[in-house]
């Protein structure tokens, strides 16, 4: 109990509330269309493809080649033309500093969705809007944190959170400082000279999540980032990111496939339907932070979100059956 009122001492220190009713980011009808894997692409995939812009990206709606229509919902959904719905028409805003987690049966979307916010990919039709400025390409604003950490292996610790300082050019007495704060917040100041195979799974996590936050973006992209550690390690991570939160008012974009952490996290949570992944619910969650899994107050909201998804991942398996 000390610990859990230490835990929101710090956590009622650390909020800030920037701009809130700011909406910053805004995803507008956004659709992705895949060529079908392991297919070979047919004369009529060609030339329609031929005859779109050299990205895919169309300005509305009403210029979509690909109407909703033109697929089925099974695992063979496709259009006439050997394309593959992977998200569609999704449309969200959110705001400054919130944090969304995203849900979903497995293979609908939710990556191929933070790829585009990230852009690392481009929507087929709709666009990303950050701060009024479509998101065309990657930007320092928008840090992505993944499931298996992608460290650096030959670099040390510090080298790692620095790299993308120095790449961007940051002096290296500036860098060193800005990589030490973010350690000394993940509690790895004594690890920094360290190489990360000395390091567990849940100490590289918190330097991967160091690395993002040296940039100081505006959004982090997190994809089932706490998916590959044990139970207890993820419990005291999601702690630890409900208190970076506060202190850094980051707005926070998280996918999982586990409810209990999607409730404790988000201020909303989004549940995707099966591919092509749609939106089919929000959950609000408006329950007081910092939040731990095991709190049973939370259960209701587990509950809801349960049920949006369980018929969606039902629908999934008889497809996969059939
Ligand atoms: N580059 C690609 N080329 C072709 N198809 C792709 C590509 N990337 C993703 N897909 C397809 O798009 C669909 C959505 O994939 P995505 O990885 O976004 O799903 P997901 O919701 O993140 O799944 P999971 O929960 O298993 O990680 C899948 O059917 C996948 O095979
Ligand atoms: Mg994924």
């Amino acid at each position: 109990m000390a610990c859990l009122a230490y835990i929101e001492f710090i956590f009622e220190c650390g909020v800030q509330l920037p701009g809130k009713n700011l909406a910053k980011l805004e995803i507008k009808d956004v659709s992705k269309y895949f060529e079908v894997v392991g297919r070979p692409s047919n004369s009529t995939f060609k030339s329609s493809r031929s005859s779109r812009s050299s990205h895919l990206t169309y300005p509305s709606r009403s210029s979509n080649p690909l109407p909703a229509s033109s697929f089925s919902s099974s695992l063979e959904d496709e259009s006439p033309d050997g394309l593959m719905a992977a998200v569609e028409n999704v449309r969200l805003s959110i705001e400054e500093g919130q944090f969304v987690c995203f849900v979903g049966p497995s293979g609908c979307g939710k990556s191929t969705l933070l790829n585009i916010i990230a852009g690392l990919d481009k929507p087929t039709i709709g666009e990303v809007i950050l701060n009024g400025r479509r998101v065309t390409e990657p930007g320092p604003d928008r840090i992505m944190v993944f499931q298996d950490n992608a460290l650096f292996p030959w670099l040390k610790v510090i080298d790692n959170v620095q790299f993308g300082l120095k790449v961007a050019g940051v002096e290296k007495k500036k860098r060193h400082e800005i990589s030490m704060h973010y350690l000394d917040m993940m509690q790895l100041t004594k690890f920094a000279e360290a190489y990360t195979y000395q390091l567990s799974g849940g100490m590289k996590q918190r330097v991967s999540l160091a690395r993002a936050l040296v940039m100081d973006p505006e959004i982090l992209l997190m994809d089932e980032p706490f998916a590959a550690l044990d139970s207890q390690t993820r419990d005291l991570l999601l702690v630890e990111l409900q208190l970076i939160w506060a202190k850094t008012r980051k707005t926070i974009l998280f996918v999982t496939h586990n409810i209990s952490e999607s409730v404790c996290l988000g201020d909303r949570v989004v549940v995707f339907t099966n591919r092509p992944g749609r939106v089919k619910k929000e959950v609000l969650i408006d329950y007081r932070r910092p939040r731990l899994t095991e709190d049973n107050n939370l259960y209701n909201y587990q509950r809801q979100v349960l049920d949006e998804l369980k018929t969606e991942i039902k629908t999934s398996r008889k497809i996969e059956e059939m």
